[in-house]
C-alpha cells in the first residue's frame, strides 16, 4: 500500500473541499468529458480555431456558477484550464480569443478562494484517472508527470501539520523530535516523485513538447503562469525547518511568486509562520546554551531528527536539479525560465540553502563533543 492509498481515505473525510480528491476528480460541471477528450488531437494539429470554439463552448453563463459548490468550481476550472494552456502553447493569448472567459475565471477563482486560473493542483491532483484524464497530448509520459505530482500531495497536506505541531515546540521537547520524524516521512515522497520522473520523463519530452504548455497567460492585464510543479508546497516544510529567519533574498522572490498559487490554509500557513523563528534557529540558540560533554539527550535527538530531515530534501533537490539541467540546457531548452518563473539556478540556491542548514545543524552536534583547546 502507497503512502498516497494510506492518506487520501483520511483526506476524503476532511471538511476542506479541497482535499476532497475522489470528489473533485468526479465532478464534471461544464459537461465537458467527450470535449477534452479531443484536445490532444487538436493540439498535435495545431489546431488553434478548434481550440477555440472548445473553449468558448464550455464557457459557461456566470449565473450557473454562483450555484456550484466548491468541488464543482474547481473541476471547472481544471476543464477550462487545459484549454487555456493548449490555446497559449499555439502562440495565441486565450483571453483575446475568448473574453467571455474571463468574468468566469475571475468568478472561479473568487470561489474557490484561488487565482483565476489552473494550477498545477488542477492539472495533478484534481485530474481524473483512467479514461476521463485531461491532458495536452495524450502522451503517456505527460500522464508520468501527471502521476509524479500528485503523490505527493497528500504528503504535502500531512506535512502541513506536523510542521505546525513543529513550530510550536522547542526543541527539549520530545514531541519536536517526533514532528519530525513525522515530516521525514512526509519528505520522502518529494524523493520518490523525483525518481519516478526521473525513470518515465525524459528530459527531451519534457523541454519540447510539455514544457510549451505551462507558458503563463494574461489575465485582465496581469500574467498568471501555468500549473508548474514548483507550485507543490515543498516550501512549506522549508519555513518551518529554516526558511522563515536564515533564507536568501532569490528564494524569498521565488516564494512571494509561488505562494499565491498555493491552497488558502497553505496560503494561512505561510502568512502566520514567515515571521517565526525556524527549527533550525530554535536548534541553534539551545545549543550554543550548552557546555561540552553535557548536551541532553533530547536536544541530541531532535538535532538528529532535523538533519535527517534537511538530508531528505537535499536528496529530493539534488535529484530534481539533475534532470532541470538536463532538461534546460542550451541545445534543448526552447524557454530561459522554468514554468513557475525561476530560473535553474534559483535550484542550485536552494539546494545550497538546505545543504548548509544540514552542514550547520551537523556541526552544531558535533561542537559541545569536541574536547575544549
Ligand atoms: C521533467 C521534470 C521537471 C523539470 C524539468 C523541473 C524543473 C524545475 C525548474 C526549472 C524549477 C525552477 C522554478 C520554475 O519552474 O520556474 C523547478 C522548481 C521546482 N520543482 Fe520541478 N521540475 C520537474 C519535475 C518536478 C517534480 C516531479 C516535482 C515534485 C513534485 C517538482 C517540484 C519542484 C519544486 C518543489 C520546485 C521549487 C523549488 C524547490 O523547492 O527546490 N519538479 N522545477
Amino acid at each position: 500500500m502507497t503512502l498516497y492509498e494510506l492518506v487520501e481515505p483520511g483526506l476524503v473525510t476532511c471538511a476542506e473541499p479541497r482535499y476532497r480528491i475522489a470528489e473533485i476528480r468526479a465532478a464534471d460541471p461544464l459537461g465537458a468529458d467527450a470535449l477534452l477528450a479531443a484536445v490532444p488531437a487538436m493540439n498535435r494539429d495545431a489546431d488553434v480555431a478548434a481550440l477555440t470554439v472548445a473553449l468558448r463552448a464550455l464557457v459557461p453563463e456566470l449565473d450557473r456558477v454562483d450555484e456550484w459548490s466548491v468541488v464543482d468550481a474547481l473541476a471547472a476550472m481544471r476543464d477550462l484550464g487545459l484549454l487555456l494552456g493548449s490555446l497559449k502553447r499555439h502562440g495565441t493569448e486565450p483571453l483575446a480569443a475568448v473574453p467571455e472567459a474571463l468574468p468566469v475565471l475571475q468568478e472561479l477563482g473568487r470561489r474557490t478562494d484561488m487565482v483565476p486560473r489552473d494550477t498545477v493542483h488542477h492539472y495533478t491532483t484534481w485530474n481524473p484517472l483512467g479514461r476521463r484524464r485531461r491532458t495536452y497530448t495524450g502522451a503517456e509520459m505527460e500522464a508520468h508527470l501527471q502521476d509524479a505530482v500528485r503523490m505527493v500531495f497528500p504528503a504535502l497536506v500531512a506535512a502541513l501539520d506536523t510542521c505546525g505541531r513543529l513550530a510550536r515546540l522547542e526543541p527539549y521537547d520530545p514531541g519536536f523530535a517526533l514532528a519530525l520524524d513525522r515530516t521525514a516521512q512526509h519528505v520522502q515522497s518529494m524523493v520518490d516523485s523525483i525518481d519516478f520522473t526521473v525513470s518515465h520523463v525524459t528530459p527531451e519530452f519534457f523541454a519540447r513538447t510539455l514544457r510549451p504548455y505551462f507558458e503563463e497567460i494574461d489575465i485582465d492585464g496581469r500574467a498568471h503562469l501555468g500549473p508548474a510543479a514548483a507550485q507543490v508546497p515543498l516550501w512549506l516544510v522549508d519555513l518551518t525547518l529554516w526558511q522563515c529567519d536564515r533564507s536568501d533574498p532569490r528564494y524569498d522572490a521565488f516564494l512571494a511568486e509561488s505562494v499565491p498559487y498555493s491552497l488558502p490554509s497553505w496560503r494561512a500557513f505561510h502568512a502566520a509562520h514567515r515571521g517565526g523563528v525556524s527549527a533550525v534557529g530554535k536548534l541553534a540558540a539551545a545549543l550554543s546554551w550548552e557546555t561540552a560533554h553535557r548536551v541532553p539527550p533530547r536536544l541530541t535527538a531532535s538535532a538528529l531528527s532535523l538533519a535527517r530531515v534537511l538530508r531528505i530534501l537535499k536528496t529530493f533537490r539534488a535529484r530534481h536539479l539533475g534532470i532541470a539541467r538536463k532538461a534546460y540546457r542550451d541545445d534543448l531548452r526552447l524557454y530561459e525560465a522554468g514554468s513557475g518563473g525561476a530560473p535553474v539556478a534559483l535550484l542550485r540556491t536552494v539546494l545550497d540553502l538546505t545543504r548548509d542548514n544540514e552542514t550547520l545543524v551537523r556541526r552544531a552536534l558535533e561542537r559541545p563533543r569536541t574536547p575544549a583547546a
